[in-house]
């Protein structure tokens, strides 16, 4: 499938989730096959213009990660057309508008989910965008704002009409925020009604669920937090859409994950890391406002949250990486973990 003329070898992508598709969690998810796109997490489009470190770092990409998705968060169109730019600049194949985000932070700044509540105003966005760059301008929204206002079938027209030339849907309102189930029906009706490739997000845990979306009728599936309990899931779900059975991982390739994921970190700081397009900018204020260890070790904490969820003695293995204070304290509790319990499980 193409997203104009970006041609997804897979339509299997990673949502975009902030604070956890960095460079180094996308280049992981990459390798392990099945991964059509990867979206960055939602960039500062006003911090792009201004050139500001740490918005810099979070578009960080590698050209492993090809092809890639940045995507940006604001409400001005001639700000957003100015950071669209600077995306394609970066040598970007996709720059994304998030308009789905219910966050009070980003959302009282008419941008996220509160451009769904002003449609005319989102789609004058888009033009404002497609008429300054040359790589295609997507869209990510959510059902609508609440009950009262599910919209995402005009906008997504609007957008449409507007050069848009792909669209995601998270079937959840902003006021459900993620409560409730995502309403995959809803999704394939909007489907139905553009031309555009429409991609669905919500809820796929398992590969078998994102087989049984592709089947919905949309022409991609986006997955989030399935990825964060499971980067193999995009591999898996592949391997079942061409008739195989998903592929099993071991528990030692589970903390190995941890362990690349960690490593790449702290390449990253050290100066070390390859393949970057955009060089890590001269002062990464995210990284060292926070201390060099510090920082790596809050982002293992994050993904442990999600990785280890329904694992027997997951809760027991976070409260471990959550007290840890040193990068060789977490390999050791990883270690203890992910391959120590298996020796005992299968002595
Ligand atoms: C921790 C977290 C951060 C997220 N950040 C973003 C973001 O920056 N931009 C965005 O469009 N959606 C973001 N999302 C929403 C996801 O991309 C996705 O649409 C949503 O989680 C539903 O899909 P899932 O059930 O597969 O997770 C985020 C979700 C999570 C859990």
């Amino acid at each position: 499938m193409k997203i104009g003329p970006i041609q997804l070898e897979s339509p299997f992508v990673v949502s975009p989730m902030a604070g956890m598709t960095d460079t180094a969690f996308r280049r992981l998810v990459k390798r392990q096959g099945g991964c059509g796109l990867v979206v960055s997490e939602m960039v500062s489009s006003e911090g792009l213009i201004r050139g500001i470190d740490r918005t810099l770092e979070y578009a960080e990409y590698t050209e492993e990660e090809r092809p890639v998705s940045i995507q940006i968060f604001g409400g001005e169109p001639a700000k957003m057309a100015e950071a669209a730019r600077v995306v394609e600049q970066m040598g970007a194949n996709i720059v994304d508008v998030n308009m789905g985000c219910p966050v009070p932070k980003i959302a009282k700044h008419n941008a996220g989910c509160s451009l769904m509540r002003e449609p005319a105003h989102a789609a004058e966005i888009i033009a404002a965008m497609s008429k300054a760059v040359k790589i295609p301008v997507t869209v990510k929204m959510r059902k609508g704002w609440d009950d009262g206002e599910i919209n995402a079938g005009d906008l997504a027209k609007r957008v449409e009409d507007a050069g848009a030339k792909a669209i995601a849907i998270h079937g959840r309102t902003a006021k459900q925020s993620y409560t409730g189930c995502a309403d995959w029906h809803f999704v394939t009706e909007v489907a139905k009604t553009v031309s555009i490739p429409v991609f669905g997000s919500g809820d796929c845990i398992e590969p078998e669920d994102i087989i049984s979306r592709m089947k919905s009728g949309v022409s991609g599936v986006y997955v989030g937090r399935g990825v964060l309990r499971n980067p193999w899931i995009l591999a898996q779900a592949r391997d079942l859409m061409e008739g195989k059975p998903a592929r099993s991982i071991t528990d030692e390739e589970r903390g190995q994950f941890l362990l690349d994921y960690m490593n790449l970190l702290l390449s990253e700081i050290d100066g070390e890391a390859e393949g970057f397009r955009h060089a890590p900018s001269p002062k990464p204020q995210a990284r060292e406002a926070v201390g060099r260890e510090r920082w790596v070790i809050n982002k293992i904490r994050a993904l442990c949250s999600w990785y280890t969820k329904g694992f027997e003695g997951g809760a027991q293995f976070r409260i471990g990486v959550n007290s840890a204070k040193s990068i060789a304290e977490l390999e050791d509790l990883i270690e203890k973990f992910f391959v120590l319990n298996k020796i005992v499980a299968s002595a």
